[in-house]
């Protein structure tokens, strides 16, 4: 697909039908971020992938969003391994971990799944349910599948966004 088609055809999908994922559609999301750039290339990201019945129970357990999604990935990032801005008082760790999620969520969309970002979970339980390592921040949550029938067409809003000229300063 297209870049700007897959920009466009992207959308929150908040009802999935249920169907697995096909493995080769997963594996298209997850090289697409395993290719994301890091902060001075460190790659401390880590991606969990829940799928089997117990492992998306406990996603039940630490959000009302995985709405019926047959695959939940889990973005951690690591401030401690990552790169810190001059000064200190920075460091790259999620912000590492939301460009890979980025483009994970972007390639699904080119892998012909639905999905959507969600960040309505207590990181620290994420962490505890799962037991991730300590290190780990729990940045986002990514829902893969296909839409339902019913409801899992975009929302209204999606089509509404401000116009260039309140987003971008020209200096
Ligand atoms: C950082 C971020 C966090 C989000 N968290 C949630 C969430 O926890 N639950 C949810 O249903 N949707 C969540 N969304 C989806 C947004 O509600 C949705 O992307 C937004 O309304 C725009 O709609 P669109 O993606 O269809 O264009 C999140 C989106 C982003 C970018």
């Amino acid at each position: 697909m297209e870049f700007m088609e897959v920009v466009k055809k992207r959308y929150a999908c908040k009802k999935y039908d249920g169907a697995p994922i096909d493995p080769a559609q997963l594996d298209a999301v997850l090289e697409a971020g395993r290719l994301a750039p890091t902060a001075k290339d460190e790659q401390e990201h880590h991606v969990y992938v829940a799928e089997s019945p117990e492992a998306l129970a406990k996603v039940d357990q630490v959000t009302p969003c995985r709405y019926g999604a047959p695959a939940v990935l889990i973005v951690t990032g690591n401030a401690a391994k990552s790169f810190v801005y001059p000064g200190g008082q920075l460091n790259a760790g999620l912000e590492d971990a939301a460009i890979v999620a980025t483009h994970m969520m972007l390639a699904a969309t080119d892998a012909g799944l639905e999905s959507v970002w969600v960040n309505n979970f207590n990181p620290a339980e994420v962490s505890k349910v799962f037991g991730l390592p300590e290190d780990e921040t729990v940045l986002m949550l990514l829902d893969l599948g296909h839409a339902a029938a019913e409801g899992g067409a975009p929302l209204e809003k999606h089509t509404i966004r401000k116009p260039l000229d309140q987003l971008v300063t020209r200096l």
